[in-house]
């Protein structure tokens, strides 16, 4: 039965990184290669953006940036439905309503507000950063996703659509179906040189758009073992083997494993490997990136807005129905 996926990037910052690529596009575009009935749903999450950034330059680029980058990255928009969050008022409606039945004790157990609150200092924790889940949760229960495709640290969160989706269906009327999270197993959380997670926020990370001279220093400075080049080593183990498994196929990977095994493989060897892959793997995202037109992605967003309200505002009226805000 046809599935419809949806899955959303943040506009934190002017470019996706590899790991949003790997994490959340990559793996909705191969659900979708399996079943081409699917309907694949990506959107902008331009109100999660709102809470730390207020700068209206910064997300007018970003967001089309992203787009351009959707499209660059899978080159057939008619395949894939895209829209922009702030365009449908009815994500902020439902976040309203889930959140008057969502638990402070609920809310409390995020890993990802635990995480930014120990990293952050206290005047840039916002109410939002706290409640982002919720609205989170309304972005995905008002289309009837079935499957979210993310990447680990975001998992907790669609489970949590989940709950409050199971809440509100036993509380007042089953209403929303119920969605499931997506994950590669092999790029739930791939971490950078540093260790931690590659994120915009943490500035660890190789754009989808980075220039080669720039791809060559940061992979330079990943951090390596100091095994000799003679030594067998343990691919697990190595950094630049965790980044770049994510681009070989299966022969490609058995390959290189070994090499890593056998002994006679230098850090410097495999870092030139993969610089020549991750560059090719580069080259042509930004190719179609800079044939795309602003005006047409924002032509794109104002059209799509039309069918995203259609269907949004369909379930709004619904759960107003079941909440008794509508009387009739
Ligand atoms: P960032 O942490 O860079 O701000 P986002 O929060 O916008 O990235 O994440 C967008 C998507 O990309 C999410 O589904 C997220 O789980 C995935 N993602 C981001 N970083 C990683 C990573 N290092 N490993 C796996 N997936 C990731
Ligand atoms: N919170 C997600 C992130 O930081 C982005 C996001 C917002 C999202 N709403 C969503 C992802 C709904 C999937 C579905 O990555």
């Amino acid at each position: 039965m046809a599935k419809r996926i949806l899955t959303g990037l943040t506009p934190s910052a002017q470019h996706l990184h590899i790991w949003n690529y790997f994490g959340a596009l990559k793996p909705t575009i191969d659900m979708w290669k399996n079943n081409q009935d699917d309907e694949i749903f990506l959107f902008i999450p331009n109100m999660h953006w709102l809470i730390s950034h207020h700068d209206w330059q910064f997300i007018k680029t970003a967001t089309i940036n992203i787009v351009k980058t959707f499209i660059a990255t899978w080159a057939d928009v008619s395949r894939f439905f895209l829209y922009n969050q702030s365009d449908i008022p009815a994500h902020a409606q439902l976040n309203r309503v889930l959140t008057c039945i969502t638990h402070m004790w609920f809310m409390e157990r995020m890993h990802a507000y635990k995480d930014k609150v120990a990293n952050w200092k206290s005047n840039e924790v916002s109410v939002w950063l706290f409640t982002y889940p919720i609205l989170m949760a309304a972005d995905i229960l008002l289309y009837d996703a079935d499957i979210v495709p993310v990447g680990k640290d975001q998992k907790q969160h669609v489970e949590f659509a989940r709950d409050i989706a199971q809440k509100f269906n036993k509380k007042f009327w089953p209403t929303f179906k119920e969605p499931e999270a997506f994950m590669k197993p092999n790029v739930m959380t791939v971490p950078w040189i540093d260790g931690r997670k590659m994120s915009k926020s943490y500035n660890n990370f190789i754009w989808l758009l980075e220039e080669e001279k720039d791809l060559q220093k940061k992979i330079k400075q990943i951090a390596t073992q100091t095994k000799t080049v003679e030594e067998s080593k343990n691919p697990d183990e190595c950094n630049v083997y965790n980044i770049l498994k994510l681009f070989l196929n299966q022969q490609e990977d058995e390959n290189i494993r070994k090499r890593y095994l056998d002994g006679g493989l230098s850090y410097k060897e495999v870092k030139d490997y993969l610089f020549e892959t991750v560059r090719n793997f580069l080259q042509p995202i930004k190719k179609n990136f800079e044939e795309i037109d602003d005006d047409f992605v924002i032509d794109l967003l104002q059209k799509n807005a039309v069918r995203a309200n259609e269907i949004a505002n369909k379930k709004i009226e619904d759960v107003y129905k079941k909440v008794w805000f509508n009387l009739k």
